[in-house]
């Protein structure tokens, strides 16, 4: 694949490659939401996209699944340092939907350690959804820390640093429009 010689979304960081480009997102986006479909003949779904990473990818997810469907979001935040799993999640934003007897689709942009996932499940299999079921864009498969299958996957993840399409680099590169390893 070709690397824009002067992608000016960049800022002039220099990126090892495009792991994948806008055509193959889009297509994979399209199968996942049949999947979803599919996967859902009745009851109550709710999408719960994993702020900020995944609001790309949610929504364009969301308009591939041809079922009823509610839409809300996520704020965890890790706190402790950062490098250091301190076992704490915190949400910061937190639906007030309610999640009891509902269908829960968590949507994530990338699967690394699993530990914010792993924390999040367990915080919302408390609240007694009918089920819950986790969809990333990316899984690097190193997951050591979830203990839950991730039921739909978009692409297993180089184990490189990705960014765009949602995933940023301190806060960079969330809106360029494919996913490119930086250098
Ligand atoms: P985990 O809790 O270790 O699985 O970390 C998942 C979170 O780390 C993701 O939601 C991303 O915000 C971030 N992350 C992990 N790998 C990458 C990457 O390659 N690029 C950008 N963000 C990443
Ligand atoms: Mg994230």
């Amino acid at each position: 694949m070709t690397v824009p010689v002067a992608d000016p979304r960049l800022k002039g960081r220099a990126v090892k490659r495009i792991a994948f480009d806008e055509g193959t997102i889009a297509r994979r986006v399209q199968e996942l939401g049949r999947e979803i479909t599919a996967a859902y003949p009745d009851g109550e779904l709710l999408v719960l996209g994993l702020l900020k990473g995944s609001f790309i990818f949610l929504s364009d997810l969301v308009r591939q699944i041809e079922r009823p469907l509610h839409v809300d979001f996520l704020v965890a935040s890790s706190y402790g340092d950062a490098t250091v799993s301190s076992g704490h999640v915190k949400l910061v934003y937190d639906p007030n939907t309610e999640l009891t007897g509902k269908h829960i689709l968590l949507v994530e942009d990338i699967v690394d350690s699993g530990r914010t996932l792993q924390k999040l499940v367990t915080l919302l299999q408390g609240r007694s959804p009918r089920s819950l079921e986790i969809c990333a864009l990316l899984d690097k498969h190193i997951a050591t820390e979830l203990h839950h299958p991730v039921r739909f996957t978009g692409f297993d993840a180089p184990h490189e640093f990705l960014v765009g399409y949602g995933l940023d680099h301190a806060e960079d590169f969330r809106h360029v429009p494919y996913v490119a390893s930086l250098q």
